[in-house]
């Protein structure tokens, strides 16, 4: 599975993005360092704050199936710009370790980060001691 078709994935998983109040519809697929594919979409809820982001439901998805180790995450979605994972999709990705890939999409065009470029001086794990 190279970028360009996990990108793909995250493509594909957009399609099911529930969004009646945002309309704004991302993707996600995340790649296991075990070559597995769990891909999400974003979820809303009229109580708004229960929303899950589409990174989210990928990685509780992988988790809740035993998977924490990971090698890339590709994010999409319906803009005609990059979208780069929220806030609290940072704060998630670092719980599993800062090597992963973080693939921001847009057709064929893509951006590669590590978490430490989208989220400095983080606070893990490591920090509560
Ligand atoms: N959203 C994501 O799915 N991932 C992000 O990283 C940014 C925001 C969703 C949440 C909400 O359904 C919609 O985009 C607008 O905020």
């Amino acid at each position: 599975m190279n970028y360009k078709q996990l990108v793909e994935k995250a493509y594909e998983a957009m399609e099911f993005a529930y969004t009646p109040y945002s309309n704004f519809n991302v993707g996600a697929a995340l790649l296991t360092k075990s070559g597995k594919v769990y891909t999400g979409c974003n979820v809303e809820f009229a109580s708004l704050g229960a929303t899950n982001c589409a990174e989210r439901t990928a990685i509780f998805k992988a988790v809740s199936e035993g998977e924490k180790e990971y090698a890339a995450i590709a994010v999409v979605s319906s803009s005609k710009d990059f979208t780069y994972p929220c806030g609290i999709c940072r704060q998630v990705i670092v719980e599993f370790g800062k090597d992963i890939d973080i693939i921001v999409a847009k057709d064929y065009d893509y951006e590669v980060y590590k978490i430490d470029d989208l989220l400095p001086h983080s606070f893990t794990g490591i920090d509560i001691k």
